[in-house]
């Protein structure tokens, strides 16, 4: 195809998801992330996406993905809109084409989309002529919060290889347990989840990973535990007998930690269920938690995922 690409770090027009990233693409991303990570506060804006236009079109609720994109591209000197799309009352494959085409029409240089159906975000960077970023579609791909969570270990931990990462909770309607597997097995780590067998899709073991249906077992040895939230909003039925039996059996507190490594990392995506998922002094063992360096890392990683699809931009719109 483009006779460039074998040069290009990121040979990509969108960020959809991590599968289908190479092992080379997502160290790149993870080390352009890692100088922006190191520059310091207060620094002014770069030229990197000066005179580029960033619109971030989020159909589902957000607080740290959707203000944290925005930081990225302006600190990265983009220009940046955002637009909060209402999903309710509305004939959700209409609309998503619909607005895509208008918001295309005002030639954006990226587009960043959250969306609550799986595919959808795909589906809107076939119509569209800039670059698309997956900003979660679903319980399909989150890929910059894989990218994240993974900055975020390799800072504290120096390696991905070879650690064993507990990924808890409700893995079946999670984005970000998806892309974590995909990540993490493309970089050599031993990938485990741990649920009740409700929250774990069938055939889970094709991703790759070790099933575990209690967290004794699940977290003995973990190098880092990782909790996810309780999707409730794409649970339809009952998943849990109680939130208190879930807290019970497998929500995170300091005697189910105790199996872990004495220096395992807690992890959180956000927002938290304190109570549910994760006890709430666990959540703020400032030795053990880095839930808050994940927020950190986010703007940092999304500033690399910006960059680097603007790079192959201009290298596809050479004449
Ligand atoms: C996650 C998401 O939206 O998928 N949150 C986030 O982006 N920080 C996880 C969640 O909502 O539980």
């Amino acid at each position: 195809m483009d006779s460039g690409a074998t040069n290009d770090p990121f040979p990509h027009r969108h960020l959809l998801g991590i599968e289908g990233l190479s092992r080379r693409e997502i160290v790149y991303l993870l080390d352009r992330a890692d100088s922006y990570a190191n520059q310091p506060r207060g620094a002014a804006p770069l030229a990197v996406l000066r005179g580029r236009t960033v619109i971030n079109l989020f159909f589902e609720n957000s607080t740290r993905t959707r203000t944290s994109f925005e930081l990225a591209a302006k600190r990265l000197g983009a220009d940046v809109i955002n637009m909060q799309a209402q999903t309710s009352s509305i004939k959700k494959g209409e609309t998503l084409i619909d607005t895509a085409m208008t918001l295309n029409a005002m030639r954006p240089d990226a587009l960043v989309v959250r969306h609550p159906e799986s595919g959808a975000v795909q589906l809107l960077s076939e119509k569209v002529d800039c670059a698309v970023v997956n900003a979660g579609d679903g319980s399909h791909e989150h890929p910059t919060q894989a990218l994240l969570d993974a900055l975020t270990i390799r800072r504290r931990k120096g390696r991905l290889e070879g650690l064993v990462v507990a990924i808890c909770g409700d893995v079946s309607h999670s984005r970000v347990a998806r892309s974590n597997i995909y990540l993490l097995n493309a970089m050599g780590a031993h990938v485990r989840v741990v649920a009740p067998r409700t929250l774990i899709p069938a055939a889970m073991e094709r991703f790759g990973v070790d099933v575990f249906y209690d967290m004794k077992r699940g977290l003995t040895g973990a190098d880092i535990v990782m909790m996810l939230r309780l999707q409730t909003e794409r649970m339809h039925g009952s998943f849990v007998p109680s939130i208190r039996e879930y807290f019970h059996f497998f929500g995170l507190d300091y005697a189910k930690l105790a199996v872990a490594k004495d220096d395992a990392l807690i992890m959180h995506p956000g927002p938290m269920n304190r109570g549910v998922e994760i006890d709430t002094e666990v959540a703020d063992d400032i030795d053990r938690s880095v839930i808050r360096q994940q927020v950190e890392m986010g703007v940092a990683v999304r500033m690399a995922c910006l960059e680097a699809l603007n790079r192959e931009a201009r290298t596809s719109a050479a004449p």
